[in-house]
């Protein structure tokens, strides 16, 4: 039997720049708020929630003496610009490689052009790039919706196409949809905007999946790369789950599986991936409260 964890599991550089960003304000006994969850890992909310961090859905929300705090998705920039007007204190902790994008988006020389995102519409990080973008832009999920903007848009006019990625897209995924744009679109421009943590972790979740029995994704479901962790491991390795925590381990499929993968989203923080692990090696050994407790573990 073995467990293996890839060791890009956890949290990556934006989240933990972003939690930082929040924490040391907090120690310097400043009110802090965040436009939505800080990130997508209830634990992490609440624990910061219980710190005086509070989440709003709005900028209207925000209390005159706080800071508010961008998260690292990045905001649309009608955002900034209001909480400029409105005098509201801000730190922003938006990735550097979202910004980044927001960059290429917003930049003048696009304006006759149309800017095409890899990406879910939904997700505040496209949102956040949408807002930013100086020019008529569309999203696609996969390389078939592609398709449908060439037809319905692209096909028309000349315009050329800049193109770019969320940073958590799939990398797969995003091949095929180079390889497809490059067909159609002979003038496009493309930047891989993926980030690097997110296709390290996609990889090695790939690889070690295909050499699992049993493969663990940990992390919040509402995390877009986490669910796109899950799906990349459930190709290789039909029998994957995605757990928040490590009370939803089911202990009989631990228990019968021979190669266990671990893995986890950017915003799984360490303690929880440990506690899984912990409790892992718990229902393998059977040692922690003796062999009584093992098959109650069991039922
Ligand atoms: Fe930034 Fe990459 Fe994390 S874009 S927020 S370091 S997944």
């Amino acid at each position: 039997m073995s467990i293996t964890v890839a060791k890009s599991a956890g949290f990556c550089f934006g989240v933990n720049r972003a939690i930082n960003i929040v924490n040391s304000l907090l120690d310097k006994n400043v009110k802090v708020s965040t436009l939505g969850p800080i990130i997508h890992n209830m634990e992490v909310v609440n624990e910061l929630e219980s710190r005086g961090c509070k989440a709003v859905d709005n900028i209207d929300e925000v209390e005159k003496d706080a800071t508010l705090v961008i998260r690292s998705h990045g905001v649309p920039k009608y955002v900034i610009d209001k909480l400029d007007e409105n005098g509201v204190k801000y730190e922003d902790a938006t990735c550097p490689f979202v910004k980044k994008i927001h960059n290429i988006v917003a930049n003048p020389d696009n304006k006759d052009g149309i800017v095409l995102i890899a990406g879910n519409s939904v997700h505040p990080e496209v949102e956040g790039i949408i807002g930013h973008c100086s020019t008529e832009c569309h999203t696609f999920k996969n390389s078939e919706e592609i398709d449908e903007i060439y037809n319905i848009v692209l096909k028309k006019n000349n315009k050329r196409v800049f193109v770019v990625a969320q940073t958590t897209f799939d990398t797969k995924e995003w091949k095929k949809c180079v390889k497809k744009i490059k067909k159609l679109c002979t003038n496009a421009k493309i930047f891989d905007t993926i980030c690097n943590a997110t296709s390290v972790r996609q990889t090695e979740a790939d690889l070690l999946a295909a050499q699992s029995d049993f493969m663990v994704v940990i992390g919040d479901r509402h995390s877009s790369n986490t669910g796109k962790l899950f799906d990349i491991c459930k190709r290789q390795c039909d029998n994957t789950v995605l757990i928040e925590t490590a009370d939803e381990l089911n202990a009989n499929q631990v228990s019968v599986a021979e190669k266990i993968g671990v893995t986890a989203g950017a915003s799984t923080p360490a303690r929880i991936i440990k506690e899984v692990l912990d409790t892992m090696s718990e229902i393998k050994s059977g040692v922690t409260n003796g062999e009584e407790s093992f098959e109650a573990l069991l039922e």
